[in-house]
């Protein structure tokens, strides 16, 4: 019998950017809303709101326009933001999963690994309704749940104790460098979504889930 070197006993991804792609529709709400204020709001802006959360997002276009808004016009203009985010979102389908997701996340579960959400994102129950991939997590931790953003590890931890695996024994699955730092500091192996020029502090980086296997992450370096 050939002896199972796996170190690893789940697998926790984050959801924008890694498994669907829904930066693009952050983009066109944050660009909507940057626009009725007169904000300059550019895709290069977009770069930094990734992993971000709703208000801290609102925070880096409020700082980008100089304005300083009290507290009650934030929460107006993130609301905004959102229910025309919502809007799109609510219009996905099962298209839109980014290629080789389901393929790599059915082949590790086949394999006895467990598999989680870890986003920041509110909206991730919709998502995840709409693109029909709910009963491939056996659990999510997101944004409803948890609190402290990225690069906190927060929500990897919360996902691995949602599903009783030991953090040193999670790969984290990210496109953000605060979500890579968020997995660093869970204690868990990260790979990286993107490019390694970007995100050079993950154990491994590939271009997308499409370049991942079983045997690739076997060989996963920490
Ligand atoms: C993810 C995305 C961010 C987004 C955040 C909150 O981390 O990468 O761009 O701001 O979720 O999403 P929400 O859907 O709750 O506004
Ligand atoms: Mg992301």
């Amino acid at each position: 019998m050939i002896k199972n070197k796996m170190i690893f006993k789940a697998c926790i991804f984050d959801l924008d950017g890694v498994i669907v792609d829904t930066a693009r529709y952050h983009f066109m709400a944050w660009k909507r809303l940057a626009d009725q204020l007169n904000i300059k709001f550019t895709e290069k802006d977009n770069e930094r709101l990734k992993g971000v959360s709703r208000m801290d997002s609102l925070e880096i276009i409020l700082e980008l326009g100089n304005m300083k808004p009290d507290r009650k016009k934030k929460e107006e203009f993130a609301a905004l933001k959102n229910n025309w985010y919502v809007d799109f979102i609510s219009r996905m389908t099962p298209n839109e999963i980014l290629p080789g997701s389901l393929e790599f996340i059915q082949e590790i579960r086949k394999a006895g690994i467990k598999t989680a959400i870890g986003s920041a994102s509110k909206n991730t129950p919709m998502i995840l309704g709409r693109v029909g991939i709910e009963k491939l997590f056996d659990a999510v931790a997101d944004g409803n749940i948890v609190h402290k953003a990225k690069p906190d590890p927060e929500v990897f931890l919360t996902g691995a104790h949602m599903i009783g695996i030991e953090p040193d024994k999670c790969v984290v699955f990210e496109d953000a460098i605060a979500g890579v730092q968020a997995a660093l500091n869970a204690g868990m192996m990260c790979v990286g979504i993107g490019s390694p020029a970007v995100l050079t502090k993950a154990h491994m980086v590939v271009a997308g889930l499409h370049e991942m296997s079983l045997s690739k992450l076997k060989k996963i370096k920490i």
